[in-house]
């Protein structure tokens, strides 16, 4: 590459490890070990059509025009140094845009297949997320996730995947958390709001509050009466406060065996053995702060137990359930929830229920206003409890079965 030039590439690092600490033992086999790690980095380099760049002490820093070629020559070179007397060899794989300057190769793709070989470990090829996506597909390759880590001075997190292949070393996902921080890459779970949420004001602030000392809030209450919109709102409020939080509804869910299944899914957990899932669920859960809402527990409550599991496992776990009654469960902090506060004036469209009914009542007609001719009491200022009993109505069921056309 000429000096001032920029291109994508695959960035390879690679790493002899100890082999400082050898020289100072048998220096005659460190230089034999040695030679034999740079005749194998040669050999690999040729086969496959990639270029080292530059030494740097016991390791070096190649480039590839092929992602695929960068992978199978750091899959041919630890086959060779696991094989007989195994030499240890870290190496790491990322690929992007790469500058070269007087001084060497430089630019964000050097840094992060750099931070992505302090990773790895002997034996192993570890990639991230950007090169995985242009080698997933090759049919005779297969890797392994081993989670998202913030790795210094990086913008986003990045996943770290390890190749699996005979002769390959696979490091056991947990061995990865003391060497950076794990990261959550979640998809979005909260359920885009569609409508403005009236009122609960005072809920929304208790059940956010509970959820601070608490780690098991249910919010219950009849159907319809707003759980849902008020656990999605609890939820958007704790966003800053967790490292993730979790909405899974389990409204079409009827078997509770089918619960901890749903929430590994959702976690993005593959474990197919029951006993395994919950194990999974658990490691993953265990070091961070999540909020988990579990929306519609009424339609499998007997995996209740389950929750208490997860509870008592994960310290930094909090969950807000929605169910029409509470778990039972030790520690849960029961919310019920009682329908909007109705109007009892006619005048009165401030309240909430008021303007929840008006605003189903425009679902259903767009140009409804609450006008003195279609007030249900003609516009008295009595108490009015057909007025009082729509809104009553809407508060209790879902405004899109609300008979909104019984006021206007
Ligand atoms: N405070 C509110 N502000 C705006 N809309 C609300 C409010 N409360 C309820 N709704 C609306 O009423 C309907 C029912 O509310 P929601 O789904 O939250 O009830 P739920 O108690 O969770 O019911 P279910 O037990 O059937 O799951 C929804 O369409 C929701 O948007
Ligand atoms: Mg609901």
């Amino acid at each position: 590459m000429e000096i001032g030039s920029r291109k994508l590439a695959a960035v390879m690092f690679t790493d002899m490890v100890g082999f400082t600490a050898s020289m100072q033992g048998d220096e005659s086999r460190a230089r034999d070990r040695r030679r034999r790690y740079v005749d194998a980095m040669h050999r690999s380099h040729v086969i496959h059509g990639g270029t080292v760049v530059q030494w740097l002490g016991d390791g070096a820093l190649s480039t590839f025009s092929s992602a695929v070629a960068a992978v199978r020559t750091a899959v041919d070179l630890q086959r060779e140094m696991r094989r007989n007397d195994p030499i240890d060899v870290r190496v790491g794989i990322h690929i992007g845009d790469v500058m070269m300057e007087e001084t060497g190769l430089l630019g964000d793709a050097v840094n992060l297949a750099s931070r992505i070989e302090s990773f790895a470990i002997p034996g192993a090829v570890m990639l991230s997320d950007a090169i995985h996506d242009q080698v997933k597909n090759q049919a005779d390759l297969s890797f392994v996730d081993l989670g998202a880590y913030r790795l210094k001075n990086v913008g986003r997190p990045y996943r770290i995947l390890a190749v699996e292949a005979s002769g390959l070393v696979v490091p056991p996902s947990g061995l990865l958390e003391g060497k950076g921080d794990r990261a959550f890459l979640l998809p979005v779970t909260l359920p885009e709001r569609t409508g403005r949420l009236f009122g609960r004001h005072e809920e929304r602030k208790r059940v956010g509050g509970l959820l601070e000392n608490h780690r098991l809030v249910t919010v219950t209450g009849p159907g319809g009466i707003g759980k849902t919109t008020l656990a999605v709102a609890v939820g958007r409020d704790a966003v800053p406060r967790f490292d993730a939080v979790v909405f899974l509804s389990l409204a079409a869910v009827d078997d509770p065996k089918a619960v901890l299944p749903a929430i590994a899914d959702i976690l993005e957990i593959k474990e197919s053995d029951e006993r395994q899932v919950l194990e999974g669920i658990v490691s993953f859960l265990a070091d961070h702060r999540v909020l988990l809402i579990l929306d519609n527990f009424e339609q499998v409550s007997d995996a209740a137990p389950h929750l208490g599991e997860i509870l008592s496992a994960c310290r930094r776990t909090h969950l807000l359930v929605t169910s029409r009654g509470p778990l039972h469960l030790q520690r849960e902090v029961v919310v019920p929830l009682a329908p909007l506060p109705v109007p009892v004036n006619v005048d009165d469209m401030s309240g909430a229920a008021a303007a929840l009914l008006a605003d189903a009542a425009r679902r259903v007609k767009s140009d409804f206003a609450v006008t003195p001719e279609n007030r249900p009491c003609g516009g008295n200022h009595l108490p009015c409890p057909r007025w009082a009993a729509a809104c009553a109505r809407t508060c209790r069921r879902s405004p899109a079965s609300a008979r909104t056309s019984s006021i206007g």
